[in-house]
C-alpha cells in the first residue's frame, strides 16, 4: 500500500516517492472537490437535460446510466474549461504543500478529466469514439498545439489495444519521460469518485530505476520484463494520488461496474525538458509565480526541439522473451511434456502448442497449475505478471486471475484453466479439462 501522507511526520514528497493526500494535507481541497461534482452535475443537464441528473442521484458511478459515450468529451471539456485557474491553483498548492517546493516551479497547462466507463461496456463503444485519456491545453493554444501535432510512424497503440475501441482502453505500465514528459516531474491524479483498486493506479515501485525498455509501438513497457505484483492506489472521492511518473506506473483496466472519474495533473520541478527519443511533447506550461499572481493569460510554449534533455538515457535493450519449452508428444487433448526437474515453488513455464498457442505451468501453493499463456484481454504473455496469494496479474491491464478458477473480477475476462497431472518424468496437460486429472 502507498504511504499515507497525512499521516506522514514530514508530508514533503521526495523524486521518486508517492503519497496519497486528502482535505487534511490541502486545505480546500473538500470546497473544490464540491465545485466539480457541481460542475460535472451541470455538464450533464446541459448534454443529457436536467432528467438525467435525477436519475443520476449524485452517484457518479452511475454515470454510464445516463450519458452517452460519445458524450464524454464534451462534459470533460466543460468541467475543465470553467474550473481551469481553480485547477491549476490546486496544482500550486500541491507542489507547495505536498512536495514542499518554496521555489517558482512549473504547471502543466493540459488538464485531463478523465471519464471512464465500466469495460463490459466501453468495450462496444465505437471505434470512432475518443479515449477518455485525452486531455486538453488552454484554448488560447489549441491552434498552435494542432499545428504542433506529429504522426510517428512506429506508434501503433491499435495494435497494441487490440483494436478495443478508445473508451475501453487502459494504460500499460509506463514511465511518462517515454511519452513526452520531463522527468523531474509529479503527477496528480485526484479521484473525484471513489476509486477502487481495481479501476485505479497501479504503480511498480519496485523497479524504480531498473532499466526498462519502452515498446515503442505502444509507448509501454516492452515484453520480456519480469513484473512484481502491482501495487494498487485505491482512493476515497477527494483523495489525491501524488507521484514520480518516473516510477513505473499504469492503470488498471476498469473491470468494475461503475463509472471511474478522475483528474489529472502535472508539475515539474525546473523548466521541463523532454527525452529526444520520444516524437511527443507536452508543450504548454505556467510557472507556479504566474498562477499565484494570477496571470492565468500567460503560457509558456516550450518547443520540444529547443527543450530536449542533453543527459539522455541510454537506450535500454528490450529482453528477450522468456523461451517456451514444446511438447515431447501430444496426443489428442493430451499434452505430455519431459522435465528435468520438477517446478520449483513458484516456479513458471511456458509451453509452445503447434497451433500458436502458449500455455503457461505453474507451481502455485496449492499444486501445479496450467493456464493460458496469453492475457484474455490483450493478450499479452502472462509469464511476465506478477504472482501473489494465488493470483497471476496481467503485465499489461493489471487485471488478477485466480490461478485455479482462471477467474478475475470481470466476468467477460477469464482464463482458460487446463488439467494437469505430474508424471514420472514431467507432467501431462489435458486439453479439454480443467483443474487436477486423475492417474491414467
Ligand atoms: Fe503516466
Amino acid at each position: 500500500m502507498p504511504v499515507d501522507a497525512n499521516r506522514m511526520d514530514r508530508p514533503a514528497l521526495a523524486p521518486r516517492s508517492y503519497g496519497i493526500f486528502g482535505p487534511e494535507a490541502l486545505p480546500g481541497l473538500d470546497r473544490l472537490h464540491g465545485r466539480v461534482v457541481e460542475r460535472i452535475l451541470g455538464g450533464l443537464a446541459e448534454l443529457k437535460g436536467p432528467e438525467a441528473v435525477t436519475a443520476l442521484g449524485g452517484d457518479l458511478g452511475r454515470l454510464h446510466h445516463v450519458l452517452d459515450v460519445e458524450d464524454v468529451g464534451p462534459l470533460r471539456d466543460w468541467v475543465i474549461e470553467s474550473l481551469r485557474g481553480d485547477l491549476l491553483a490546486l496544482a500550486v498548492q500541491v507542489g507547495r504543500r505536498a512536495l514542499g517546493w518554496t521555489h517558482d516551479f512549473h504547471v502543466d497547462d493540459y488538464l485531463i478529466l478523465r471519464i471512464n466507463f465500466p469495460y463490459a461496456l466501453a468495450r462496444y463503444a465505437k471505434a470512432s469514439a475518443e479515449n477518455p485519456g485525452i486531455g486538453r491545453v488552454s484554448p488560447a493554444v489549441r491552434p498552435i498545439a494542432a499545428a504542433r501535432r506529429v504522426k510517428d510512424p512506429v506508434y501503433d497503440p491499435n495494435a497494441y489495444h487490440r483494436n478495443h475501441p478508445p473508451p475501453a482502453w487502459a494504460h500499460g505500465p509506463h514511465l511518462d519521460s517515454w511519452t513526452g514528459h520531463s522527468r523531474d516531474g509529479f503527477n496528480i491524479w485526484w479521484a473525484i469518485g471513489d476509486v477502487p483498486p481495481e479501476a485505479g493506479m497501479v504503480l511498480y515501485p519496485q523497479l524504480t530505476d531498473a532499466p526498462l525498455a519502452c515498446d515503442r509501438r505502444s509507448l509501454y513497457l516492452a515484453a520480456g520484463h519480469l513484473l512484481p505484483p502491482p501495487t494498487f492506489a485505491p482512493l476515497a472521492a477527494g483523495e489525491m494520488l501524488v507521484f514520480d511518473p518516473e516510477i513505473l506506473h499504469g492503470t488498471h483496466l476498469n473491470v468494475t461496474d461503475r463509472t471511474r472519474v478522475a483528474i489529472s495533473l502535472r508539475l515539474n520541478t525546473a523548466r521541463p525538458t523532454f527525452d529526444p527519443a520520444s516524437f511527443y511533447a507536452r508543450e504548454f506550461w505556467r510557472t507556479a509565480g504566474d498562477i499565484e499572481a494570477g496571470h492565468l493569460d500567460r503560457i509558456l510554449h516550450l518547443k520540444r526541439e529547443d527543450h530536449l534533455a542533453f543527459d539522455a538515457p541510454d537506450p535500454v535493450r528490450v529482453p528477450t522473451l522468456r523461451a517456451a519449452i514444446a511438447p515431447t508428444r501430444v496426443d489428442g487433448a493430451l499434452v505430455w511434456i519431459t522435465l528435468d526437474q520438477p517446478l520449483a515453488p513458484g516456479e513458471r513455464m511456458a509451453v509452445a502448442l503447434d497451433d500458436d498457442r502458449r500455455l503457461m505451468l505453474v507451481r502455485a501453493q496449492d499444486g501445479l497449475r496450467a493456464l493460458d499463456g496469453a492475457c484474455p484481454h490483450y493478450g499479452l504473455d502472462l509469464m511476465d505478471g506478477g504472482v501473489e496469494a494465488g493470483r497471476l496479474y496481467c503485465p499489461g491491464c493489471a487485471i488478477g486471475f485466480d490461478m485455479a478458477t482462471g477467474r478475475s473480477s470481470c466476468a467477460d475476462l477469464v482464463l482458460r484453466t487446463y488439467g494437469v497431472r505430474e508424471t514420472a518424468d514431467g507432467v501431462v496437460i489435458a486439453l479439454n479439462e480443467a483443474g487436477p486429472i486423475a492417474p491414467r
